[in-house]
Formats: structure tokens, sequence, C-alpha cells
């Protein structure tokens, strides 16, 4: 179920995303080739999948979601662009291909990322994009805006880098994770819920509940992944947490402890969904997605 959930989604939120790259003017193709580059590059798309999964856990269309789905994506993309910096984490491999400051160069990777970022909010906002009334579209720009930011995702990544060598308890893993990564997946999952414009409160509570698990669970996963998949799995280079003297769950707590603790999130995840019917079948499908995928 989840492949042909996946590809369907993928579809969709590809169409919305190929129609923001076009350049105004010709000085600017270098710096739309560079977005493109970092958003076309085989990102498996797991928040857009979310953010329509929940939509249609509450009876939404997916329609309703386009937007948001594509606003996330561009986030994640742009997250990810600058993480690999070699200020920051230094890769030169992601998705299989050059990152994108290989591939262009660091200031074209630096403004990419800026401007994804700015293309996110530009989406939400736009009424033909996200036809939705103003009160709506601005409850989702402030749903991302926090989450994208110094408390969520820029947080995170600010904990992260100030992490590196030393020994974070688990609690404080817990949290750059939450921040870096579980920020994102949460507002995935908010986003999806605004979008179906059905949402009461006992449903959203729950909602939430899922999405604190399996945002934490995808980067468990991710840490557990860089320990023992291979280079060609993953599409970006296998062992660089601990080149790079990162803290992750493996490190502190070992391998399978950590996977204990990821399945262990799933069922949480699950567990959160029980009052919910059929529709929201594809979300139970991702969070058993998150732990036992490969890449
Ligand atoms: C990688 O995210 C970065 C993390 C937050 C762990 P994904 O594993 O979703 O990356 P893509 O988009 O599929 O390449
Ligand atoms: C990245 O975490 C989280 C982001 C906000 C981009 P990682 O640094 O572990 O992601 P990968 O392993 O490079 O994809
Ligand atoms: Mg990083
Ligand atoms: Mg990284
Ligand atoms: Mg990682």
């Amino acid at each position: 179920m989840i492949a042909a959930y996946q590809a369907q989604c993928q579809r969709r939120v590809d169409a919305a995303l190929d129609s923001l790259f076009t350049p105004e003017q010709a000085e600017l193709t270098r710096l739309y080739q560079a977005m493109r580059y970092s958003v076309f590059n085989g990102g498996k798309r797991v928040r857009p999948l979310l953010v329509y999964a929940a939509c249609e856990a509450l009876g939404g269309a997916a329609q309703r979601a386009d937007a948001a789905a594509c606003a996330v994506e561009l986030i994640h993309a742009y997250s990810l662009v600058h993480d690999d910096l070699p200020a920051m984490d230094d890769d030169d491999l992601r998705r299989g291909q050059p990152t994108t400051h290989k591939a262009f160069d660091e200031a074209s990777a630096i403004l990419a990322g800026d401007g994804l970022q700015s293309l996110a909010f530009e989406v939400l906002a736009d009424e033909q994009r996200n036809p939705h009334g103003a009160e709506l579209r601005l409850a989702m720009i402030r749903c991302l805006t926090h989450a994208a930011g110094p408390a969520g995702m820029v947080g995170g990544q600010a904990i992260d880098l100030g992490s590196v060598g030393l020994r974070l308890d688990q609690p404080a893993l817990e949290t750059m994770h939450r921040h870096k990564t579980g920020a994102l997946i949460e507002a995935s999952v908010q986003l999806g819920a605004l979008a179906s414009g059905q949402a009461d409160q006992e449903r959203l509570k729950s909602l939430h509940a899922y999405a604190r698990a399996v945002g934490l669970a995808f980067q468990v996963q991710d840490d557990i992944l860089d320990v023992e998949s291979d280079t060609a799995t993953l599409g970006k280079t296998q062992g660089k947490d601990q080149a790079n003297d990162k803290p992750t769950y493996p490190a502190l707590l070992g391998l399978g402890a950590a996977k204990d603790y990821a399945v262990e999130l799933r069922d949480q995840a699950l567990h959160a969904l029980r009052a919910f019917d059929q529709a929201a079948e594809p979300l139970r499908e991702l969070a058993r997605y998150v732990v036992e995928r490969r890449s």
C-alpha cells in the first residue's frame, strides 16, 4: 500500500513544486537551477505524504493539502542544502548525487536554500495556490514558521552543531532530535489537519501525539541507518555521524537498544490513532515505514 500511496502523493506534490521554478529573468537561471536541483533529486517526500495522509485521515480531499505539502518539502529541501554545507555537516553526497554546493558552489547553495525557504511561505500565503480563507492560510503560515525557525528546526540544528564532541544524556538528545527533525514532521501532520478544514480538538490531540512519536522515530532511524546501512543504499555517505563526532541514539544506547526504541515509538504512534477509522490507514502505514525504511 505504502508504495502506491507514496507514488500517488509524489506525483501530486511534484507537479505543484515543478510550477515554482521558472526564472523570471535570464540572470536568475543559475539560482533557479540550483533550487530545482535541490528539490528534484530523489527525495522520499515523507513530509508531503504526512500532510496528505493527515488531511485524508480527517476526511479532507487531497487537493486541499497541495500547497501545504509543497511548503513542507521546500523547507525540508532548504534544510538539507544548508545541513550539507562545509560549515555544517560538510557532506558531498545527497540522494546519490553531489550535494548542491558541490554541484554548484557554496554561495549558490546558500542562496538556493534561502530561496526555497521564502518560496515555502509564498506558496502558503498565495490564495491561488492555497485556496483557503485568509484565516486558515495565516494559521498554516504560523504553524510552519514556528516549526522551521529557532523554536524548531533551526534551533535543533544549532543544538546539533553545538553538541559536536559532547556526550548528551538521553533527555538532551531527545530535545535536539525533536527540534531538528521532529518539529517539521509535527508541522506536516498539523498542516494536513488544518488543510482538511475538519479538525476537532480530540482528533487534533491524537494526531499531535502520533506526530511527536513519528517525528522522533524518524531521526532515531536516520541515526541507525547512518551506522548500519551503506552509502549506495543511503544515497549519503554512511558513517558521517561518527566521523563528525555527533551524539546519536546508537552512540548513546547501542544499536540494539536504539532499534528497540524506534519500534516503541512506532507503537506509540499507532496507539495514538486507535480511535481513527480506515481513513487513517496511510498514517499507520507511514509510522511502520519510518522504522522499516532502509534509506
Ligand atoms: C533526511 O531526511 C534528513 C533528516 C531530517 C533525518 P529524509 O530521509 O526525509 O531525506 P530525503 O528527503 O528522503 O532525501
Ligand atoms: C538533519 O539531520 C536534520 C535537518 C534539519 C536537515 P542529519 O544531519 O542527521 O541529516 P542527514 O543525515 O544529513 O540527512
Ligand atoms: Mg546535520
Ligand atoms: Mg547531515
Ligand atoms: Mg543523519
